[in-house]
């Protein structure tokens, strides 16, 4: 088989022609050529503008809300929910021939105010339940792939299960995940069902202890039925971080595929601070650590989909929006902020172009 190393040896040889007609064809068509999805989070400010627009709608196979289906933007007084700027989203995806990707159900994080208190007063599962019921059934058969529980695993918790001590966990005991997961297949029996978390990426004693909490939480969910199909890696790395353990990751990802799970890389971006002022370094070693973890993820056949969380590094430092990394000029995506195509988006180009696992669809 043509290893990536070979491929890129190659590659530097590669006719102007062929590199310039890689510079014209896309991360969608890339791999679609090879079974996968790419896509990535946007959210209705962006989609405002037709520039982005249309590059979006050139490189995305798939959407996912980047906040208009968090639970503090749809339920903001208890048992009122706003699915508009929601449904604008999948509207979209629809009228673009997109998949959309629902994120996310249940999550310790952006709730609405009254959330955890009512969780903990009254302790009732429907708290839970009813949204994830309520959302799904909404959509169902327009949105393929939910994230249906978010980040339940944090080691450094000290529990031996391993798993968060969320207002969730503490309410309703670890069974509250199986819960989810079932009254989500009820909800909706076609859409493919994600267990979602970041950490099982980068090398180091920290990130081994995710992916071993991480493969007990899916061995002991397949052993007691529980109906999650996916794992969600969010793929958030540190360019000037720890490096990607190439070994370690694909053990891991072996393992999570013999137990029959399908992979997703659900948010994938490359945080470039702390690396040097140099733009051309910079995009330099965020394009080479897309790489290495993709080529990993990529080679296993258990994976379906990668999505990276943006598309253009325009809308991360942007003025008035709440972004997950604001405060500096990151350069961490496929595209810059005027568009253009960065080393990362090329490194994607190759990731999926060199892979060669044909994996189960969707
Ligand atoms: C972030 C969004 O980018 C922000 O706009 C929002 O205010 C908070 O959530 N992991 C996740 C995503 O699962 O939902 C987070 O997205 C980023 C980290």
């Amino acid at each position: 088989m043509l290893t990536r190393r070979d491929f890129l040896a190659t590659a530097a040889t590669v006719p102007l022609a062929s590199a310039a007609r890689a510079e014209t064809g896309s991360l969608r068509k890339a791999a679609a050529a090879h079974g996968r999805l790419y896509g990535c989070a946007t959210n209705n400010f962006a989609l405002r503008e037709s520039d982005f627009k249309t590059a979006l709608l050139r490189e995305a196979g798939v959407l996912v809300a980047e906040y208009e289906m968090k639970r503090n933007a749809v339920e903001l007084a208890q048992g009122h929910y706003d699915f508009a700027p929601a449904d604008a989203l999948v509207r979209f995806a629809e009228q673009n021939g997109l998949k959309f990707r629902g994120h996310t159900l249940v999550w310790y994080h952006s709730n609405p105010s009254w959330l955890e208190e009512a969780v903990r007063g009254t302790r009732d599962e429907k708290l839970f339940t009813g949204y994830i019921g309520a959302t799904m059934r909404r959509y169902r058969g327009r949105v393929q792939s939910w994230d249906v529980v978010n980040e339940a695993i944090l080691p450094k918790d000290g529990r031996d299960d391993g798993l968060r001590k969320s207002f969730w966990l503490e309410t309703f005991g670890p069974s509250y995940i199986d819960t989810a997961f079932h009254a989500a297949r009820e909800a909706d029996p076609g859409a493919e069902l994600v267990y979602n978390d970041w950490g099982c990426e980068a090398g180091g004693a920290e990130h081994d202890c995710y992916r071993a909490a991480t493969l007990k939480f899916l061995e002991g969910a397949k052993a007691r039925g529980v109906p999650i199909d996916a794992l969600g890696l969010q793929g958030h790395l540190q360019a000037f971080g720890t490096r990607i353990d190439q070994a370690a990751l694909r053990r891991f990802l072996d393992d999570v595929k013999a137990l029959g799970y399908r992979i997703l890389v659900t948010e994938h971006d490359v945080d470039d601070s702390g690396g040097p002022s140099d733009i051309a370094m910079r995009d330099r070693v965020v394009a080479d650590a897309s790489a290495r973890f993709l080529d990993v993820v990529l080679a296993n056949a258990a994976t379906t989909a990668v999505l990276t969380w943006g598309l253009s590094d325009r809308f991360l430092a942007g003025p008035g929006l709440k972004t997950w990394l604001a405060g500096y000029s990151p350069r961490m995506l496929p595209l810059d902020a005027g568009l253009n195509r960065t080393p990362m988006w090329r490194a994607m180009m190759r990731a999926f172009t060199v892979s060669r696992a044909t994996p189960p669809r969707i």
